[in-house]
């Protein structure tokens, strides 16, 4: 593990305190996630759902778009907070199949998710450990 305690704490608050923004009013799972940009930037995201329920997109997605946006390519680590109704999280909430993916064509498998609860209970993993085997293709040819 490479991302410092600051860092973790900077990120599980701002994912927790995002997640109050997350429009998800036919699931109602609401998610927070919080990017470090290896500039030392932080971008915010929520799920953000639709009536036409595909296209929906998860928070995870939404802080990337947000942070490639500006201009930012090299990311640190991501948080993540989601879980039923506003209170809580009650849960641990993985990145989905679709996410993880979305994640690998912009950072390394050293990349770092932290899946937070709260301010002091998280847990940290490796992008290589969440999504090993990743597809890419060959951009050179
Ligand atoms: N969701 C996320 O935003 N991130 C995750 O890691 C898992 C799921 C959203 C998608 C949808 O709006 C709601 O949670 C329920 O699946």
């Amino acid at each position: 593990m490479s991302i410092d305690k600051d860092d973790i704490l900077r990120l599980t608050e701002a994912a927790l305190n995002v997640r109050k923004n997350s429009y998800a009013p036919y699931s109602g799972f609401y998610v927070g996630a919080a990017l470090l940009a290896k500039s030392g930037m932080i971008y915010t995201g929520v799920n953000c759902e639709n009536s036409s329920y595909p296209v929906g997109i998860c928070a995870e997605r939404t802080a990337f778009s947000s942070a490639l946006t500006a201009g930012e390519r090299e990311f640190a680590a991501i948080a993540v907070a989601g879980g039923k109704d506003m209170k809580g999280p009650e849960d641990f909430c993985y990145p989905c199949g679709m996410c993880r993916q979305f994640m690998a064509e912009y950072c390394k498998g050293e990349f770092e998710i932290i899946i937070a609860k709260s301010r002091d209970e998280y847990r940290i993993y490796r992008l290589d450990n969440l999504l090993p085997y990743i597809f890419e293709l060959d951009t050179t040819i």
